[in-house]
């Protein structure tokens, strides 16, 4: 793993919007896997001033999104298809049938779940993984647990995830408590994995991710094992590359 720190958030956001738009101009037809959340905003701002310049096109890569919430009807502004047209899609060249997002108002859950699963299968594999991260160390929705699922599947949310992301519906009370997410062996598939974080709140789920151990309670932990993954986070988040092995 590597870690690198960024003196500011723009600079992160920068820098992860320019290694995304290598990767599509390397490989026009690239899997990407992408994320919702704070985080996130200012990588797919720089993406779309990119794409605005004509240096970087999503008319031939297919992305699947980490997650969404459920039940919830996608066109709801707080469901992460709503996020994800506001902040990247709709102003990309991205085509709608590529835009992957898990289904928040499928019937069956666990059959949206298992199609999503294939889906990703069928479309030869992700090659790179852009993740946050939650401040108890969760990845995508797969939070800290006994046991984790390793496919696509229901989880239902933790109170410290539900009063983390309330503020947009107004209370929790006015939340969907369930999700369905990409499970960690669906994230660990991908070639390469990029997972960044922002401030203050994110340490002990960084510091936790550079600890040299794994544990399900803190599900980051286990990206340990992947060969290729990066760590992008800004002085903010007070965890300082010196001291660790991880350094680049
Ligand atoms: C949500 C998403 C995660 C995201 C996390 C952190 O729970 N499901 O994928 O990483 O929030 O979000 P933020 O970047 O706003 O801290």
């Amino acid at each position: 793993m590597n870690l690198i720190v960024k003196e500011s958030y723009d600079e992160l956001s920068r820098y992860v919007a320019g290694e995304i738009a290598a990767l599509l101009r390397g490989n026009p037809q690239a899997v990407l896997c992408l994320p919702t959340g704070n985080t996130p905003v200012g990588t797919y701002q720089e993406l779309v001033r990119l794409h605005k310049e004509g240096r970087v096109s999503f008319a031939q890569c297919t992305v699947f999104n980490l997650d969404e919430y459920y039940p919830i009807d996608p066109s709801d502004p707080n469901s992460y298809r709503s996020f994800m047209r506001k902040n990247l899609f709709d102003h990309v060249d991205i085509r709608p049938g590529s835009a992957n997002i898990p289904n928040g108002e499928a019937k069956d859950a666990d059959e949206e779940c298992r199609l999503y699963e294939q889906k990703i299968r069928n479309s030869g594999g992700i090659d790179l993984a852009l993740l946050g991260i939650g401040r108890n160390g969760h990845i995508g929705f797969n939070e800290p647990d006994r046991e984790l699922l390793l496919e696509t599947h229901v989880v239902t949310l933790t109170e410290s995830t539900l009063q983390a992301n309330c503020e947009p519906f107004g209370s929790i009370e006015a939340m969907p408590k369930q999700a369905l997410t990409m499970g960690l062996g669906t994230i660990m598939s991908a070639k390469r994995i990029i997972v960044i974080a922002s401030g203050a709140s994110k340490k002990f789920a960084v510091e936790k991710m550079l600890s040299s151990r794994i544990t399900t309670d803190v599900p980051a932990t286990l990206l340990q094992l992947h060969p290729d993954v990066t760590l992008v986070i800004d002085k903010a988040v007070g965890v300082s590359s010196e001291g660790t092995r991880w350094t680049r």
